[in-house]
């Protein structure tokens, strides 16, 4: 039996033996306290489990004295490397893993919240023919320090859960994970914008057999957490590219049709202001309409479409309003037709149907000929 709880050390070293030459990269940036230990329990893998190793230490030139211990008191096997541009966590792992000489590479933080001891189970879950091994709080045998508030549990949740359609793992959001050099060539333009750099490499390089090794998080003792709120944000906008990339079509549909919900918010808005300053019905009807094709437009062409944000707006605009329009027409005609030859189905359920058939228009006409793309993005393999 082994108690996660004793920081990984209880996990029986010896059994598992790591053959193949590994890479760690840790990228840092003011870890000079946990340097030291980090570096020990390193040193006794190598000794005890993982013979060939190095370890790159992917330092933002912290200025803290990191560099300066790693040059005088780390063994020859840690390198430190200093970057002073395109600073940034995901940035450092991306360079490590392009540094790293050895097939396999583990990335883990610095701070000591990843258990060095539990590399070897890493190894192993790659060995069993993962492509993708993680360590992760979330699975049986996994756990976190007790002290996690309840905001801090909800946020790690609600993070994860927004990644599922991307990956089923259960703690894609960890930063200790572990993959084979060879299926880095196989990525699409790594691209990691704040801290997801594992879901990163999991979607970008396709990898679905997602193996997890449990481990026991454990809270940072010595210096700062770098993770702040406008980290966060970032996480959603990285979402959105990961869900772009892999599900670029549908993406593109959901989206154009949360903005034409939007646009019937619009529509109303605009319509109750103006019957409220005294406009007659007709003009405040139609200034609800103008309007909300407007602000559609706008936001489909900057969202949606945003790849043909350089295109002439004015043409774009008049393409938008005559597929609007054209699209009304299906809608009235799917409708209408739809009520004759189901005499009997009442007319909200044949309205139901013209609204369909006008959405599938408007969505083709726009995506296809209004806005289309010049330079259809490269597809996943
Ligand atoms: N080079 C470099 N540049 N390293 C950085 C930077 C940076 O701008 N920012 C942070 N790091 C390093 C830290 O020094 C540490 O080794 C590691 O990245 C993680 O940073 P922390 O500040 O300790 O992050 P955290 O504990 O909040 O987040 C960790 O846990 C999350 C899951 O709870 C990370 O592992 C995340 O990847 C993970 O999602
Ligand atoms: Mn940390």
């Amino acid at each position: 039996m082994t108690d996660e709880r004793q920081s990984g050390l209880g996990a029986p070293l010896a059994t598992v033996q790591v053959k193949t030459p590994i890479s760690i990269v840790v990228p840092t940036y003011r870890e000079r306290e946990n340097l030291p230990e980090l570096v020990a329990r390193l040193t006794a893998l190598k000794r005890t489990a993982a013979p060939d190793m190095e370890v790159l230490i992917m330092d933002d030139d912290s200025q803290d004295g990191s560099a300066e211990w790693v040059q005088n008191e780390a063994p020859p096997w840690v390198r430190l490397v200093t970057r002073t541009s395109q600073r940034g966590l995901g940035p450092a792992v991306v360079d490590g893993l392009e540094l790293a000489q050895h097939p396999v590479v583990v990335v883990m933080d610095a701070d000591l919240s990843h258990p060095p001891e539990k590399i070897p189970h890493l190894l192993l879950a790659l060995e069993a023919g993962q492509d993708f091994a993680l360590g992760s709080r979330y699975v049986r045998g996994g756990s976190t320090d007790d002290d996690w508030g309840i905001f801090r549990w909800l946020n790690s949740r609600i993070a994860t859960a927004l990644a599922w359609p991307l990956t089923q793992a259960r703690d894609p959001m960890s930063g200790f994970f572990a993959l084979r050099k060879a299926d880095l060539r196989g990525a699409h333009n790594l691209n990691p914008i704040g801290y997801k750099i594992g879901l990163e490499l999991i979607v970008k390089c396709g990898l679905d057999n997602v193996g997890e090794v449990p481990i026991h998080f454990a809270d940072r003792r010595l210096g700062q957490s770098k993770l702040t709120l406008a980290e966060q944000l970032k996480y959603l906008v990285h979402l959105k590219r990961l869900y772009m990339f892999k599900y670029a079509g549908l993406t593109r549909f959901v989206q154009f049709g949360l903005i034409g919900a939007s646009g019937v918010v619009v529509n109303l808005a605009v319509l109750t202001a103006c019957l409220a300053v005294g406009f007659p019905d007709t003009p405040a009807l139609a200034a609800g309409i103008v309007v909300s094709v407007i602000t559609n437009f706008l936001l489909n062409r900057r969202f949606t479409f945003s790849y043909a944000r350089g295109g002439d707006m004015g043409k774009q605009f008049v393409g938008f309003a005559l597929a609007s329009a054209i699209g009304g027409a299906i809608q009235l005609a799917v409708s209408a037709g739809v009520l004759r030859s189901q005499p009997t189905m009442p007319p909200q359920v044949a309205a139901l149907f013209g609204v369909a058939a006008g959405f599938l228009f408007n969505f083709a006409a726009n995506r296809f000929v209004v806005f289309k793309e010049r330079h259809p993005a490269r597809r996943r393999r």
